[in-house]
């Protein structure tokens, strides 16, 4: 059956893909979006559908439409651009949360949040399961995001409990693909720009840090599948790809890839930066029944081929 979908923060990286994915399934669009971060280029290519529509508006203030599905995505989503305006980004977590549940609430559609796997900090943990109720530092420079996160999720289940509301969260980590911001200093874009310009290609301490890599259309599989669980299934769930690589390994596929000679730099590891971070999926595979099917390689190849026709056009 088709919907009427509400995405905010549609017009950014994720965003873009979840509006795709929706209407070629037959359902119509409303992408949300101040373009913080996101533009109208990211989805200019869905404006001939009579299905889509875009509307310029910020979170932080109440929205009212008729919809049957919300997902929740508006959040800058690399330190580049939460930090640059710390406060706004706690108040599009926080305000932009109560004002889609109070929407949500109104209309009694179930609701998605996108929320991260910041939430579990410098985790203590590893690989991390969605009871490991983190550690995270409520004062530090990337407290804005995290905190902003965490206090979301707070709304989302006191609503749940409050108001009964069907909620979802949905618990996003590391995800790479087309549309990614080319200069937001997340390591994939960064590495992948790096290696394209032939620049060095910067990694922060010695590159023995660990991270894991989601190709945007597995994890834009999650939150569907997600959304369309049942009322008893709120989640937090996490979903993110298990395979673990180090930033030394990211770069050499990087320049294997590109076929680039860029040197690597080390440069000191900023504060609070995770050193270990990894989804345990179990969760996502009982009750939703997903796991990745794009290993790193040909997402990656998929990525550079975006970032060479950005770079091409600049
Ligand atoms: N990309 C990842 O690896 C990752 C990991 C964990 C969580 N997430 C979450 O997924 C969501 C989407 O992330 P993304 O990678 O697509 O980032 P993005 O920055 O490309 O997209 C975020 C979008 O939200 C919009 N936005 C920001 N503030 C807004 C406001 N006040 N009102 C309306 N729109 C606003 C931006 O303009 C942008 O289009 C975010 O909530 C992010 O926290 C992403």
């Amino acid at each position: 059956m088709s919907s009427r979908v509400l995405i905010t923060g549609g017009a950014g990286f994720i965003g873009s893909h979840l509006s795709e994915r929706l209407l070629d399934e037959g359902h119509e669009v409303i992408c949300v979006d101040n373009f913080f971060t996101g533009s109208r280029r990211n989805v200019e290519h869905l404006f001939g559908n009579p299905r889509f529509e875009l509307l310029r508006h910020d979170v932080t203030f109440p929205l009212y439409v008729e919809v049957d599905q919300i997902y929740n995505l508006a959040c800058p989503a690399s330190p580049v651009h939460y930090q640059h305006d710390p406060v706004q980004t706690t108040k599009t977590s926080v305000m932009g949360a109560i004002n889609m549940l109070g929407l949500a609430k109104r209309l009694r559609v179930p609701i998605l949040q996108a929320s991260t796997s910041e939430v579990y900090g410098d985790p203590a943990v590893h690989p991390q399961t969605e009871d490991y109720w983190g550690n995270v530092n409520p004062i530090g420079t990337r407290s804005c995001y995290d905190e902003g996160k965490r206090a979301a999720e707070t709304l989302f289940f006191d609503y749940r409990r409050q108001h009964d509301l069907s909620i979802k969260v949905i618990r996003i980590f590391n995800t790479y693909g087309p549309r990614m911001h080319p200069n937001d200093g997340r390591v994939v874009s960064n590495f992948i720009v790096q290696a394209l310009r032939g620049e060095p290609i910067t990694i922060y301490g010695d590159g023995s840090q660990t991270r894991s890599f989601c190709f945007v259309d597995d994890l834009v599989d999650g939150m569907v599948r997600l959304m369309n669980t049942d009322h008893e299934v709120t989640g937090p769930v996490n979903v993110g790809n298990p395979g673990e690589f180090t930033m030394l390994e990211l770069a050499n596929a990087v320049l294997e890839i590109t076929g680039s000679s860029s040197e690597i730099e080390h440069r000191p590891l900023p504060q609070d930066d995770p050193k270990q971070r990894q989804p345990n999926i179990d969760l996502a595979r009982r009750e939703l029944g997903w796991e990745p099917t794009v290993a790193l390689r040909p997402g990656l190849e998929r990525t550079i081929e975006y970032f060479r026709g950005v770079l091409a056009t600049a």
